[in-house]
C-alpha cells in the first residue's frame, strides 16, 4: 500500500558535468521497478536536472529550504522558489543541518509547514547520536524530534509526510543499524504518528531508513514491515549502485 521511496541525497558532491552524466545514465538504465525514485542534488543543479528528467520517473528534490517565502536571507532558498520549479520533495532536519548549521526542532517545524503550504512534501529527518543510543534514550529522543516537526500539521499532511530515521552513528560510517533496529524504531515512529494524527495517517506515512544503505543491505531493510524505503547518501552517488537500490539490491 505504501510505495517504496528510494531517495538519493547527494549532499555537497558532484560537479555539473558529473551530475548531468549521472542523470543521463540513470535515464538510460532506469529499471522496471515498483519503487519511486528521487534524487536530491546540490540546489544549483535542481532546475536543469528537472528539465532533463521531464517525462521520466526520476524526480528531483531539494536538500534544504528556508521557511520564509522571500526576503533578506542571503544564501538561502525559499519554498516559493522550489515550488516554482515543481520540486516534489524537500529534505529537512538532516542531522548534518542540525549539527553543522544549527537547525533546530523549531526550524524543522516551520519548514515542514511552509513546504506543505507550497504544495511540496517534506522528508523529515530524525535520529539519535551513539551516546543517546548507548544511554537507551533513542526512542525518547526521536519522539521529541518528530513531535516538534509535526506540530500544527493536519492529519492529511502528516499522512503525506515522509519521515527518515537516520541514526547519526550509521551515517557515512559503514555501520548500518541492523534491519531489526531499523524496524523497531520505524514501528515506534508509526505508533507515534498514530497517537498524533490517527490511524489513516499512521497507515500512510512513509518511514525511510538512512545510514550506510547500499545494494548489499537494502533488501533486508525493505523486507521490514514499517520500513518504506531509504534515504541514501554515499551509495546514491554512483549510478550503478543507485539503480541496484531501485531494484531492491
Ligand atoms: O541522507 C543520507 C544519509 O545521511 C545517509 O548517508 O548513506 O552516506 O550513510 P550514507
Amino acid at each position: 500500500m505504501r510505495k517504496t521511496l528510494i531517495a538519493g541525497n547527494w549532499k555537497m558532491n558532484k560537479s555539473a558535468a558529473e551530475a548531468h552524466e549521472f542523470v543521463a545514465a540513470l535515464k538510460e538504465g532506469f529499471p522496471q521497478t515498483e519503487a519511486e525514485s528521487l534524487i536530491a542534488p546540490p540546489a544549483i543543479y535542481i532546475e536543469s536536472l528537472i528539465k532533463e528528467t521531464e517525462g521520466t520517473d526520476i524526480q528531483i528534490g531539494a536538500q534544504n529550504v528556508h521557511f520564509e517565502d522571500e526576503g533578506a536571507f542571503t544564501g538561502e532558498i525559499s519554498p516559493a522558489a522550489l515550488e516554482s520549479l515543481n520540486v516534489p520533495y524537500v529534505i529537512i532536519g538532516h542531522s548534518e543541518r542540525r549539527e553543522l548549521f544549527g537547525e533546530t526542532d523549531e526550524d524543522v517545524r516551520k519548514k515542514a509547514a511552509s513546504i506543505f503550504s507550497h504544495n511540496m512534501t517534506p522528508i523529515i529527518c530524525c535520529g539519535e547520536t551513539l551516546e543517546t543510543r548507548e544511554a537507551g534514550q533513542e526512542k525518547e529522543w526521536v519522539s521529541g524530534q518528530i513531535r516538534a516537526a509535526l506540530e500544527g500539521l493536519t492529519a492529511d499532511q502528516v499522512a503525506q509526510a515522509v519521515i527518515a530515521y537516520e541514526p547519526i552513528w550509521a551515517i557515512g560510517t559503514g555501520k548500518t543499524a541492523s534491519a531489526d533496529d531499523a524496524q523497531e524504531m520505524s514501528a515506534h515512529i508509526r505508533d507515534l504518528v498514530f497517537e498524533i494524527a490517527g490511524k489513516d495517517a499512521a497507515d500512510q506515512t512513509r518511514i525511510l531508513y538512512g545510514g550506510s544503505v547500499k545494494p548489499a543491505n537494502i533488501a533486508e531493510l525493505l523486507e521490514k514491515e514499517d520500513v518504506d524505503g531509504a534515504l541514501v547518501g554515499g551509495a546514491s552517488l554512483d549510478v550503478t549502485s543507485y539503480i541496484a537500490l531501485l531494484n531492491g539490491g
